[in-house]
């Protein structure tokens, strides 16, 4: 697959300790067969998924996002988005013409590590007085703009406003949030306050956010991220959704596929490394696949690796540092610095010696050989995921051929230097039934919260049966 061919710069790496360093690399290194068997089992528990009532047990949870369709032209109007994934919180004025959002405004607020592993009302309290300094500082107090809530963590939605979680991902660990309505929790914070009051509310993961901040005119019907976690939805027919109510139409489905290989599905191609960031993570056992791509984990692997070379004398001449015995030093962003057509070499030689490390020139050869076999198995994986989303929506539509737009978002896929190369490589193998063009969009999943508050209100505002 993408990432194997011999690199010029392999030269340099003695053949003995190139054989041996391969040794420890092989199992990353995944076949084309490999990834569409992967593809398969995922197709297989997507199904699964749509099929269980609660989601619960299912690792590939298939959540109903009540989204029930995507932007038109006759959406209008002003909104507020928030937006809480990862390690910002950001307030956004939106205002939409003609179908496509724009941002007016938008504000950032860093969500600490004590906010991230404190308790949930103190979590909810920032969020209600970041929107109330918004609502001051924008002049918007008062006015009854519709809100739309990223919240990009595992939530069972059962209305467009009302959104249980059902676990943290990525490192956030606030008490008493797990299994409540979000919603309510914002309101009672927003209630403590008593300054303000917000009317309608839309919840939006993350990667709807991203799938409808393309706006009218894109044929998107698939968002995905691939940044601090990974995931990614796409619009299904409402007849496959065990878990609502009707026949007809289209509902937007978040797979959570970080979740995939929760069941041990995975278990053939995981490394001994997953297993050992898996066991080292907050949420031992669960986000399998997630641990495998999304970049909270791709530097960590490429850490251990990089001790056990050293350790087997094949790096550093056997010397690590304490800095790389320390779990998370090495930041996934190093990868991409490393892996830089032009500045690679000095990047690599920088990350080493702010490591505390005593490299030679193989050393620096063999380290960016680690971390582009880790970032091509990453990009790899979600190709066969994306692909897997791509080959259901052309069975579900009887086509032979399927031309489709991807909302895609995510530090990874936008920092690395050749990930989205690699993805778009992959996925044409895997998925040659369907064209998939990829849409970037800035500040995608704040604008997408306020085109799904949009539509939403145009449905809402629809006589009943349209
Ligand atoms: C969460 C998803 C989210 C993804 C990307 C995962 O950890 O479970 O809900 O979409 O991260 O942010």
């Amino acid at each position: 697959m993408s990432g194997d061919n011999p690199a010029p710069y392999l030269d340099g790496i003695p053949p003995d300790t190139l054989r041996k360093v391969q040794q420890y690399l092989k199992p990353f290194q995944l076949s084309k067969e490999k990834l569409k068997e992967v593809s398969a089992r995922l197709y297989k528990d997507m199904l699964l998924g749509l099929e269980r009532d609660p989601p619960y047990d299912a690792a590939v949870k298939m959540l109903p996002t009540f989204v029930r369709a995507t932007p038109d032209r006759t959406d209008r109007g002003d909104f507020l988005a928030l937006d809480l994934g990862g390690t910002n919180l950001r307030v956004i004025h939106v205002r939409v013409v003609e179908g496509n959002p724009q941002v007016l405004y938008s504000e950032s607020t860093t969500i600490t590590t004590e906010i991230k592993e404190g308790t949930g009302e103190a979590l909810f309290d920032l969020i209600a007085a970041c929107l109330g300094d918004f609502l001051v500082s924008r002049d918007l107090n008062g006015q009854t703009l519709p809100l739309g809530f990223t919240f990009s963590f595992p939530c069972e939605q059962r209305e467009i406003d009302e959104s249980i979680l059902i676990r943290w991902t990525k490192g956030f660990k606030c008490s008493g949030v797990e299994g409540r309505d979000v919603v309510q929790l914002l309101k009672e914070a927003i209630r403590r306050r008593g300054d303000y009051d917000i009317h309608s509310v839309a919840m939006v993961n993350d990667t709807v956010g991203t799938m409808m901040s393309c706006g009218y005119d894109q044929r998107c019907e698939i968002g995905m991220i691939i940044g601090t976690g990974t995931n990614a939805c796409y619009m299904e027919e409402i007849k496959n959704m065990k878990r609502v109510a009707g026949e007809d139409g289209q509902m937007c489905i978040n797979t959570e596929w970080g979740g995939f290989g929760d069941d041990g599905s995975l278990k053939d191609i995981q490394t001994e490394f997953d297993v050992e960031v898996d066991k080292t993570s907050d949420n031992r056992g669960v986000h399998i696949f997630e641990k495998m791509i999304s970049g909270m984990y791709l530097g960590e692997i490429v850490r251990l690796l990089l001790v056990r070379l050293a350790e087997d004398k094949l790096l550093f001449k056997g010397r690590t540092s304490e800095a790389l015995r320390t779990p998370f030093t090495f930041e996934t962003k190093f990868i991409s610095e490393i892996e830089e057509q032009d500045s690679g070499l000095v990047n690599t030689l920088r990350i080493l010696t702010d490591l505390g490390l005593e490299w030679e020139s193989v050393d620096c050869a063999i380290v960016r050989l680690v971390c582009e076999t880790i970032s091509s198995r990453s990009a790899n994986l979600c190709a066969a995921a994306l692909a897997t989303i791509a080959n259901r929506i052309r069975t579900n539509r009887g086509l032979d051929h399927l031309e489709t737009t991807v909302g895609v978002d995510g530090t990874v896929y936008r920092e690395h230097p050749k990930f989205s190369m690699r993805l778009q490589e992959t996925v044409c193998l895997l998925a040659p039934l369907c064209d998939i063009t990829f849409h970037v969009t800035e500040e995608a999943s704040g604008k997408g919260a306020a085109m799904v508050a949009a539509v939403a209100q145009r449905l809402a505002a629809e006589p009943a049966g349209q």
